[in-house]
């Protein structure tokens, strides 16, 4: 047995195949384990002898397992210390995150915003209903009240009705109109970008999306002001003298209403007269709401109706960095592809 333990032990070329010889010879069932059985058939004479060889045997195997253990750690440890190193190798650096688009077109509106002398303010998400509607005379029985449209916060049970706010997830960027007339009075020019939530979900509609607000407040505003700020506001975001027009409508806050729309600006100008998908052919795209500010809504929010009057307008902000970037359906803003995100490099 030792014989042939001998023969096989330079072959073994690493650990685990020492292991192997090991539990090969002298494992539970190895072969010199069971020699060991063999020592009660023995006459008793013979064995204390045969005990001493059993040991002999064992023993220098077990020295030749060290040794051999010995020798491979300082075989590995040459390799390792001969391994080139390449100092000279540059690794791909860490790929920096970049700003979501919709964040990159919020920061846009903002500074094109500020530049035409307007201040950013912000509000709540989760608002209270007296700024979402009661304030700007959205009364009751107005469907935005409806279940079908906002999101009701439960109201606590542990506190009585009386002291609890109504909460709502706010529909629209409107309440902070009311919220910054409150607090700072007039006159007041204010752009508020952020997120808006109503019960909506399919192709082109998210439950969760993006609005920013515009309120200007002063005396003798009229509504040629809010269109000259459209004009300017869209020469400036995409780049080129593109034409608003007003369409006349109704929004309980203001009076008159009227949404606006912009030019297609893939195909008012004849590049693309067929099968434009973003305006459908009309050459126009629609952006969202506007208005004279109501002066139910001055009352509310203790600003003198007989002294100053303002405008408000309100629109997506989700449609507006789709329209900037080509972006061609409302999921990918919002399902975190980095195929997709990898697009968009922080500018
Ligand atoms: N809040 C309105 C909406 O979400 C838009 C709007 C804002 C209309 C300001 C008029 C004035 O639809």
């Amino acid at each position: 047995q030792l014989r042939s333990f001998e023969a096989a032990l330079p072959d073994v070329a690493d650990e685990p195949g020492l292991y192997e010889l090991q539990v090969r010879f002298l494992g539970k069932n190895g072969a010199v384990t069971k020699l060991r059985r063999l020592m009660g058939k023995v006459p008793p004479s013979e064995r204390k002898e045969l005990g001493k060889a059993f040991n002999r045997v064992k023993q220098a195997m077990e020295t030749h397992l060290a040794t051999r253990a010995g020798e491979l750690a300082a075989a590995a440890r040459e390799r390792d210390l001969a391994r080139r190193v390449d100092l000279t190798f540059i690794p791909d650096p860490p790929r920096p995150g970049t700003l979501h688009p919709i964040t990159q077109t919020r920061r846009e509106l903002e500074r094109v915003f500020r530049r035409l002398g307007f201040d950013v303010a912000d509000g709540p998400h989760v608002e209270a209903e007296l700024y979402s509607f009661d304030k700007l005379n959205i009364l009751p029985d107005h469907p935005a009240r409806d279940m079908q449209d906002t999101f009701f916060i439960e109201r606590p049970t542990h506190l009585d009705h009386a002291d609890a706010p109504a909460l709502v997830l706010r529909p629209h960027t409107s309440p902070v109109q009311a919220r910054t007339m409150l607090q700072h009075g007039a006159p007041v020019r204010i752009v508020a970008p952020g997120t808006t939530f109503r019960r909506d979900d399919d192709a082109t509609h998210s439950p969760m999306f993006h609005q920013i607000e515009g309120l200007y407040v002063d005396r003798n505003v009229t509504m040629a002001d809010l269109k000259a700020t459209l004009y300017a506001f869209v020469e400036a975001f995409f780049g080129r003298g593109l034409g608003v027009r007003f369409r006349p409508s109704y929004f309980p806050f203001v009076e008159p209403g009227a949404e606006f729309d912009m030019q297609c600006p893939f195909c008012f100008d004849g590049q693309l007269s067929h099968g434009c998908g973003l305006c459908k052919q009309s050459g126009w795209i629609e952006l969202g709401g506007s208005g004279m500010v109501h002066p139910a809504v001055f009352e509310h929010c203790g600003i003198d109706s007989s002294v100053y009057t303002g405008w408000a307008f309100g629109f997506g902000i989700d449609r507006m960095a789709m329209l900037r970037h080509g972006i061609p359906h409302l999921r990918h803003n919002f399902e975190g592809d980095l195929r997709v995100l990898e697009q968009f490099t922080s500018p």
